[in-house]
């Protein structure tokens, strides 16, 4: 029924370094990851995504590489990694890399010959720049542009030796790569080469919608009270970004079968997004957009927003409908850069955990588009009870957290608030194993603590519990997998202003099915059509089906009817 076959897929990924721990230096690896395939398997998985296991400083986690060819030595070896592919192979799925090449690690062998001097063969590989102009190299405000890095400070950083400025949207070991230097594009499309031969099935993309900067580099708008321009504009769906992605797919993909390319992509609309995923482009497969993770946020980041439903429905609405002639969707609440989705839009008190993370892995899978589960979510793991700044790890929050008090002055208890339920640190805690030490993650010290909830929420409990969050999810692949309207179908927006219920259709031929969450702690009756009255319940989260569609808290259905 459908040509492309990752319509029908389930995609999870891994982030290794906190998945399982199989040599005990607290570290994730591959062996750890080779030894857990089953756990994949079993879960209908269909598509492994890894984030980075390059070899890197680990600035960022590894979306900091220093070589493309090669695995950190923490995680493994090359021979390993071809283990790992084979072991998943094997087992009927597919796994695709991380591909970071917005920016490299400042310690790449092409970083370290570029700031070698200003007549390095590989200078123009980075965004070099020299001081603004009547102003010294190093004084306040002689930075080329205004631009604020992501993670907090300038996004420009002086090099003594030359006198010049380099680039880095991210931390200053993440000095961007210049796309505008077409031996930068030819060597990335090279390393790309190299892997897809190698066996893997494709690509994520990291932050692919910023390799393409605005020529020259414009300062960004200031805010009030902000230290630095927002410089987005400059770099986000830049002006040659469908140009390089158009020449990448001829270079790489192109007559390669089976591929899934996915291209992250904050800031993205979804008129830009049809143009990325349309197939007779040649582009990306899909596009991760950021409008429903950011559907709490106001304009004030140390504020936190309570989530109003209509909102996020409306976000998920005008996707569906944009890519629902032309282009694709993924769908994801959790990654390794999201809090816990059970935390943030459900309830993790003892009494709704599970139902609504259950609940939430119903409403979103049944959409359109491709869906993606993030290591714990097919558990319901939760957020981490951070205390202090001090138990966090991600550049991130440090340097976010370093920004806002120390230099402009928020209070350290506001800034934690926010970084407690929203920091990135959330996701990146020890997958939950089992009852044992640090969740089973590690026999050494963990790089960073296990949720304390672990005794409880583990996989070995969760696979010997017929109703755990993982056998409902379990469910929710089989779904995708074997009926073709949760593939193919409309989707139609049902009660787009009602606060606590999220509800629509998807139609396909003579099938219909109605998907209903309840985003509340309350019971609440749905408005729904006569036509539904008979209609088979498919799956739904709780024990009790709904009586006169009233459902309970954090309840969802799906329904299924013929249409005669
Ligand atoms: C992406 C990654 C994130 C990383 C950033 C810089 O957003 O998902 O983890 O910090 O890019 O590479």
């Amino acid at each position: 029924m459908t040509d492309l076959w990752w319509k029908s897929a389930v995609v999870y990924q891994i982030y290794p370094r906190s998945f399982a721990d199989a040599d005990g230096d607290g570290m994730g690896d591959l062996r750890g990851i080779i030894d857990h395939l089953d756990h994949l398997a079993g879960l209908g998985v269909d598509v492994i995504w890894l984030s980075p296991i390059y070899p890197s400083p680990q600035d960022d986690n590894g979306y900091d590489i220093s070589d493309y060819q090669d695995i950190e030595p923490v995680f493994g070896t090359l021979e390993i990694f071809d283990e790992l592919l084979a072991g998943v192979h094997a087992r009927g799925m597919k796994l695709i890399m991380d591909l970071v090449v917005n920016h490299s690690s400042d310690e790449h062998k092409w970083f370290l010959e570029s700031r070698a001097g200003k007549d390095s063969p590989k200078r123009d590989w980075y965004w070099w720049q020299p001081a603004r102009e009547g102003l010294e190299p190093g004084t306040p405000g002689a930075e080329p542009t205004n631009w604020g890095s992501v993670f907090g400070g300038s996004a420009w950083e002086l090099d003594e030796k030359t006198g010049e400025y380099y680039l880095h949207l991210f931390s200053k070991k993440q000095p961007d790569l210049n796309w505008e230097n077409p031996e930068v594009r030819s060597a990335v499309y090279e390393m790309m080469n190299w892997w897809l031969d190698r066996g893997i099935d494709g690509f994520r993309m990291d932050v692919i919608n910023m390799i393409s900067k605005v020529v020259p580099l414009p300062d960004g708008r200031l805010t009030a009270g902000s230290l630095y321009g927002d410089g987005s504009a400059g770099f986000i769906n830049g002006p040659r970004i469908h140009e390089f992605l158009q020449e990448m797919h001829r270079e790489v993909f192109a007559g390669r079968d089976a591929m899934l390319t996915v291209g992250e992509m904050p800031g993205v609309t979804v008129d830009e997004a049809k143009l990325f995923t349309d197939p007779a482009r040649g582009e990306v497969d899909m596009v991760f957009q950021f409008d429903h993770v950011w559907a709490d946020r106001g304009d004030d980041p140390w504020l936190l927003m309570p989530l109003q439903l209509t909102n996020l429905k409306a976000i998920f609405n005008r996707w569906q409908a944009g890519l629902a002639e032309v282009g694709w969707n993924s769908l994801y609440w959790n990654n390794h850069d999201q809090p816990r989705a059970v935390s943030r839009y459900g309830d993790d008190s003892a009494a709704y955990r599970v139902a609504s993370a259950k609940m939430l892995g119903t409403v979103l899978h049944l959409h359109r588009g491709t869906p993606y589960i993030y290591q714990g979510e097919e558990l319901g793991m939760t957020n981490y009870p951070f205390r202090t700044i001090d138990e966090f790890r991600d550049i991130e929050a440090l340097g976010q957290y370093a920004q806002a008090v120390d230099l402009e002055g928020r209070s350290p208890d506001e800034v934690l608030t926010v970084l407690r339920a929203r920091g990135r640190d959330n996701a990146r805690t020890p997958m939950q194993w089992n009852a044992t030490a640090h969740a089973g993650f590690t026999t050494g010290t963990p790089w960073l603590a296990a949720n304390p909830n672990y005794p409880e929420i583990n996989a070995e409990a969760a696979r010997a519990d017929p109703d755990s969050v993982y056998h409902y999810y379990r469910k929710l692949a089989d779904l995708r997998h074997t009926e073709p309207a949760v593939v193919d179908g409309d989707f139609t927006m049902l009660l787009p202003n009602h606060e606590q219920l999220y509800a629509y259709t998807r139609r396909l031929d003579n099938t219909e099915l109605l998907v209903i969450g309840n985003f509340s702690g309350d019971s609440v009756r749905a408005e729904v059509d006569e036509a539904w009255s008979g209609a088979d319940l498919l799956l739904t989260n709780l024990p009790e089906a709904p009586e006169d569609w009233t459902l309970a808290p954090w309840q969802a259905v799906i329904y299924k009817r013929s249409l005669g």
